[in-house]
C-alpha cells in the first residue's frame, strides 16, 4: 500500500514523478504528493483524493526542480487529508513512506518532550521529524537518515529528500520493496519497476534492510550493517511493464478479457503442446512430502482453496491452508518434510511474505506462485513458479486467479505423478483437459450480455449469497469477495450443505441466491439446496451446464455455461464470478478499478 517515487533529473522532474505515480495509483489513492529541491529550496504540492487532484494543483502552482520525490497513499494513521498526505516535512527534510512504523508512538512522545510538534496524525511524520531534529543537531544528511533508520521500527520503504541537496536522495528498504533505476545521468527509486518503466529497463532490487544514497552518477548502497554492498542491475522486459487499458473501459474489463491468452502463455510455459510429461523448475518435488500447507490472502487464498481438492484427489497430499494473516500466529505445526507453498499476485503482500518467513526454517522446501517474478516472496522462496498473467492493475483481482489456479492445477497433477498416485496415462488424461482451459474460458466470457441483464436484477439488492459445493464452494467465495470489493453489495458465501444450519434463515423475497452447480457428482446435492432456498421463494440465479440446467427444472434465472471437464470447472465458473460483479459494479455507477477503501497490493500487516 502508498507508492513511492523518487527521480535526480536533468530536466524538470514533477511531471516524470507524476506519471510514475499513475503507475503506483494502484497501490492507494487516498491522496497524493510531490516535493522538489528548487535552487536549493524545498517545496511540496499536495492533494486529497486521486492524483487527479493533485494534477489540478499542479497546474495552478507548478513544481519547479530536478530532483524529487512522490507518494501515492493508502492510509494507515490518519484519515485521508491534505496534513495527513505524503510528502511530510519538517524544517530542512521532507520524506516519503510505504509501511508502518510500529513504535511513532514511542518516538513522537520522545520528540515531544523535545518541544516538538506534531502537524499531522501519521506515522510517518516521526521519522521526518527525527531527521530533521539530527540535523538541527549538526549532523549532515547522511548522517541523519542513518541515525534515524536506526529508530524507526517496523516494515517501511522510505525516502528522504533534502533542502540544499539536488544530487542526494536518501532511500530506504525494510519489509516493503523499493528498486532503484538507472538512466543516463539520472537515478530514480520506486515501489516497483513498472513505476519506472517509462524512464528506465535498469533496475536494481533492494534486498531486505539495505539503505542507499542516490546521486545522478549512481548509487551508492549498505546492507543492515551498513556496510557498503553491491547489488546487481537487472533488465527487465518493458513489455510486461506496459499499463494501459487497450481500448477498455476498465482494466479489470481488459483483464478478465485476456484470460484465455493468459492462460494460454501460462500452460505453454510450463507445458508446452506435445510436451506429455513436462519438467517443473528443478529442485521442486513432492514424492517425499507428507503434507502441504498452503497459505494466502483474499483471492489468491481462494485459489489454494481450489488447489486443496486438487492436491488431495490428484497426488493424495495430505493440505492445509490457512489465511496468511492468522497463519503466524497460531503457532501451526511445522515439520521437516512439509511443504510450504505461498500464492501472491503481488510477491508483495505483508501477511503472505511474514508467513513464508515464519514457515522457512521448518519445513523442507518453501514454494511460491506469484505474478511478479522479481517480488519478496518470489526471491525468498526456494522455487517461484509465475503465472505469467502480466500487469494486473484492477484493485479486483481476474485473471491473476484463474492463472493462479491454472498453475496449481497442474502442479497437482506433477505432484500426483511424482509421488506415484496418478499414472502417467491418468496424468496425460488430466493435462490435455488442462490445456483445454483457455478456450472454454473464451466461451465463458461470451455469455457477458446474458450476464449483463442478471446484473442489472443483482444491483437492486442490499446483499447476496453465493452457494457452491466442493471446488465450487471456494468460487462462491471468490464470486462473494468480487461482487463486495467492487460493487459495495454485502455477500455471503457458504458450503450449500452448510445453508440449512443457519444462513437459510437469510432467504426471502429479496435476497438473490447464486449457485454455481457444473453437472458434477455433487450436482444433485446442490439441486436439492437449491430447492430448499426456492421453497421459501428466494429468487435463484443457477449457473451450469446445459445438463445441469435440464436436470434443475424450472428456475427461471439461469446462465447456461459450457460443458467442461471437472478439473478445469472452477477456472471457466471463475468468469461468470467476475463478470456479475463487474457489471453489478457498472449499473451501480462504483469506481471498478480502484473501489474504495481498497489498495491492490497490500504491503501492511
Ligand atoms: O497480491 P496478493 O495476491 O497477495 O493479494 C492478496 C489479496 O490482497 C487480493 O487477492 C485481494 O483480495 C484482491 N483485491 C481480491 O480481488
Amino acid at each position: 500500500m502508498c507508492g513511492i517515487v523518487g527521480v535526480l533529473g536533468n530536466h524538470e522532474v514533477s511531471p516524470q514523478i507524476f506519471d510514475a505515480l499513475k503507475r503506483l495509483e494502484y497501490r492507494g489513492y487516498d491522496s497524493a504528493g510531490i516535493a522538489t529541491v528548487n535552487r536549493g529550496k524545498l517545496d511540496l504540492r499536495r492533494a486529497v483524493g486521486k492524483l487527479i487532484n493533485l494534477s489540478d494543483i499542479l497546474v495552478h502552482e507548478p513544481l519547479p526542480g530536478r530532483a524529487g520525490i512522490g507518494h501515492t497513499r493508502w492510509a494507515t494513521h490518519g484519515g485521508p487529508s491534505v496534513a495527513n498526505a505524503h510528502p511530510h516535512r519538517a524544517g530542512r527534510v521532507a520524506v516519503v513512506h510505504n509501511g508502518i512504523i510500529e513504535n511513532f508512538r514511542a518516538l513522537r512522545e520522545g520528540l515531544g518532550t523535545e518541544g516538538i510538534s506534531f502537524s499531522s496524525e501519521t506515522d510517518t511524520e516521526t521519522i521526518v521529524q527525527l531527521a530533521s531534529h539530527y540535523l538541527e543537531r549538526g549532523m549532515t544528511p547522511v548522517e541523519a537518515a542513518r541515525a534515524t533508520l536506526k529508530r524507526l521500527d517496523g516494515a517501511f520503504a522510505l525516502a528522504f529528500l533534502f533542502e540544499g541537496e539536488e544530487d542526494m536522495i536518501i532511500c530506504a528498504r525494510r519489509g516493503s520493496p523499493l528498486c532503484i533505476g538507472h538512466g543516463e545521468g539520472e537515478m530514480y527509486l520506486g515501489s516497483d519497476a513498472i513505476a519506472l518503466a517509462e524512464m528506465t529497463d535498469r533496475i536494481t532490487y533492494l534486498e531486505e534492510g539495505d539503505w542507499a544514497i542516490l546521486s545522478r552518477s549512481g548509487a551508492m548502497i549498505f546492507d543492515a550493517e551498513d556496510s557498503q554492498t553491491n547489488r546487481p542491475v537487472t533488465r527487465i522486459n518493458l513489455e510486461n511493464a506496459k499499463v494501459d487499458k487497450s481500448g477498455h473501459r476498465h482494466f479489470m474489463a481488459k483483464e478478465m478479457a485476456e484470460q484465455p491468452r493468459v492462460l494460454q502463455a501460462a500452460m505453454g510455459h510450463y507445458a508446452g503442446v506435445g510436451e506429455d510429461n513436462p519438467a517443473l523448475p528443478e529442485g521442486l518435488d513432492f514424492s517425499a512430502t507428507d503434507r502441504l500447507i498452503m497459505v494466502a490472502c483474499g483471492t489468491a487464498y481462494y485459489a489454494c482453496q481450489v488447489a486443496k481438492y486438487w492436491f488431495e484427489k490428484y497426488a493424495g497430499l495430505p493440505v492445509e491452508l490457512d489465511i496468511a494473516s492468522e497463519f503466524r500466529y497460531r503457532d501451526p505445526v511445522l515439520g521437516p518434510a512439509n511443504t510450504a507453498l505461498f500464492v501472491s499476485q503481488s510477491g508483495e503482500t505483508a501477511d503472505t511474505l511474514a508467513a513464508l518467513r515464519h514457515a522457512r526454517p521448518h519445513v523442507a522446501q518453501v514454494v511460491s506462485v506469484i505474478n511478479v517474478p522479481t517480488s519478496s516472496i518470489a526471491r525468498e522462496s526456494a522455487v517461484a513458479l509465475p503465472i505469467h498473467a502480466g500487469p494486473e492493475i484492477g484493485v479486483a483481482s481476474t485473471k491473476a486467479f484463474t492463472a493462479q489456479l491454472q498453475v496449481l492445477a497442474l502442479l497437482a497433477l506433477k505432484a500426483g505423478l511424482q509421488r506415484g498416485y496418478l499414472t502417467p496415462d491418468a496424468f496425460a488424461a488430466r493435462l490435455s483437459e488442462l490445456r483445454a482451459a483457455p478456450g472454454f474460458v473464451a466461451q465463458a466470457l461470451d455469455r457477458e450480455e446474458e450476464i449483463k441483464r442478471l446484473s442489472e436484477l443483482l444491483s437492486q439488492a442490499r446483499d447476496v449469497l453465493f452457494l457452491g459445493r466442493g471446488v465450487m464452494y471456494p468460487l462462491a467465495l471468490e464470486g462473494a469477495l468480487k461482487l463486495k470489493e467492487i460493487s459495495y453489495i454485502h455477500a455471503e458465501a457458504y458450503a450449500a450443505g452448510e445453508l440449512k444450519h443457519g444462513p437459510i434463515a437469510l432467504v426471502d423475497t429479496d435476497l438473490p441466491v447464486i449457485v454455481f452447480a457444473p453437472h458434477d457428482a455433487l450436482f444433485e446435492k446442490t439441486a436439492s439446496n437449491m430447492q430448499e432456498v426456492l421453497a421459501r421463494q428466494g429468487k435463484v440465479i443457477l449457473i451450469s451446464d446445459a445438463q445441469g440446467l435440464a436436470a434443475a427444472g424450472d428456475v427461471p434465472d439461469r446462465l447456461m455455461m459450457p460443458t467442461v471437464p471437472e478439473i478445469i470447472a472452477p477456472i471457466v465458473y471463475a468468469v461468470p464470478a467476475q463478470l456479475i460483479a463487474y457489471h453489478t459494479a457498472l449499473h451501480r455507477g462504483t469506481d471498478v478499478d480502484q473501489p474504495r477503501n481498497l489498495a491492490k497490493s497490500v504491503t501492511v500487516e
